[in-house]
């Protein structure tokens, strides 16, 4: 009999709900949430609040598109955590209520796996290339970045993260910084492809091991930008776009430095990554590249499951569903989930 799981993904500031059978895409429904924009970030409360106005319809349209009947569902997968606890309580509610209402599992899902599992959605038409275990997922976010070893669907192993800011916020400030916007990754990948990545240097950090760090780069630029205008006012007008590539470069060189050393130390050859950060053009380009130079097998997920989605939520959910994960319906959302 088919396996229908519904997922419901609402960590930060997207609502989305997404439908897939026995694997594949049906259906995945995204409700963004500009009302962050003149902010410069996102608003807890705004967050929830609009949580709260969009989780119904999308809810409803992901069941629609995907053409089935409630009665189909076999189980309602959700985001615990991590994430904005008033935003992930709206779609914890909504979930629980949802498989009361339709008698069926639920299933939490911790949205790091969500992102680590995003290459496993099938669609139809599509070529459909699956990472085989082990492989090693490059995962960066607005709020992490990890190197993590994947065993198998649930069995997941920390290899390397940051020691302090993660690479997303990096972009994030960079962008800010120069009052170019939020959020910023998109905007500075998109300036960095017109700018010279040579053109500049930014100091990077000597942390030992497979950990990151990210702090230090930020500094480095803000000092550089104030360093920079003091001396000339146009500075940064003149020369945004090449600021930007020189930035952009810098952060993959580090986020390369340690999946490779990764790959040579673990000796696996299949790499993917995951993560908002992941839809970053520079790094896909450099992962591919660095892939095809050391005989990797590289997995890109389409820039629609980079970003918060709940179609990578329903996957992880039905990978737990599959091994017999259910969820007592008394289950709170977490801020912060201890393991992985
Ligand atoms: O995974 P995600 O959607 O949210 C969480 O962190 O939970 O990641 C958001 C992060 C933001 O920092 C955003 O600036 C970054 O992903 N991002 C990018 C790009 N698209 C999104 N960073 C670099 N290049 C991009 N194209």
């Amino acid at each position: 009999m088919a396996e229908i799981i519904l997922g419901i993904e609402s960590s930060c500031d997207d609502t989305s709900a997404a439908v897939i059978k026995d694997g594949f895409l049906l259906s995945n429904v995204l409700a963004s949430q500009d009302v962050h924009k003149a902010y410069g970030g996102v608003i807890p409360e705004l967050a929830s609040r609009a949580h709260q106005v969009n989780i119904v319809p999308v809810v409803s349209e992901a069941i629609s598109r995907a053409g089935i009947d409630t009665s189909e569902i076999t189980a309602v997968a959700f985001t615990r955590g991590p994430g904005l606890l008033g935003s992930l309580l709206v779609g914890t509610s909504f979930a629980k209520g949802f498989a009361m209402a339709i008698d069926r599992p639920l299933v939490e899902v911790n949205h790091l796996q969500g992102h680590v599992l995003a290459n496993f959605i099938s669609q139809y038409g599509a070529e459909n290339r699956h990472p085989e275990f082990p492989y090693l997922c490059l995962l960066v976010s607005g709020g992490n970045s990890q190197i993590v070893r994947v065993n198998g669907p649930l069995e997941y192993e920390i290899l390397g993260q940051t020691i302090d800011d993660a690479v997303g916020e990096a972009f994030d400030k960079c962008s800010k910084m120069m009052g170019l916007g939020y959020p910023g990754g998109p905007i500075v990948d998109r300036l960095a492809k017109e700018g010279d990545p040579c053109r500049f240097k930014f100091s990077k950090p000597h942390v030992p091991g497979l950990d990151y760090s990210f702090s230090g780069i930020k500094t480095s630029l803000l000092y550089f930008v104030r360093d920079r205008i003091a001396e000339d006012p146009e500075f940064m007008e003149k020369n945004k776009a090449d600021i930007c590539a020189s930035f952009q470069k810098a952060l993959i060189d580090i986020l390369m430095d340690k999946l490779i050393k990764a790959a040579a130390q673990t000796g696996i050859r299949q790499i993917t990554i995951g993560g908002g950060v992941s839809a970053n053009s520079g790094l896909r380009n450099r992962i591919t590249e660095e892939g095809r130079k050391r005989g990797w097998v590289t997995y890109l997920p389409e820039f629609k499951f980079t970003t918060d989605n709940a179609a990578m939520i329903a996957i992880a959910g039905w990978f737990r569903y599959r091994s017999g994960g259910r969820t007592s319906l008394d289950v709170a959302p977490v801020s912060r989930l201890a393991e992985f």
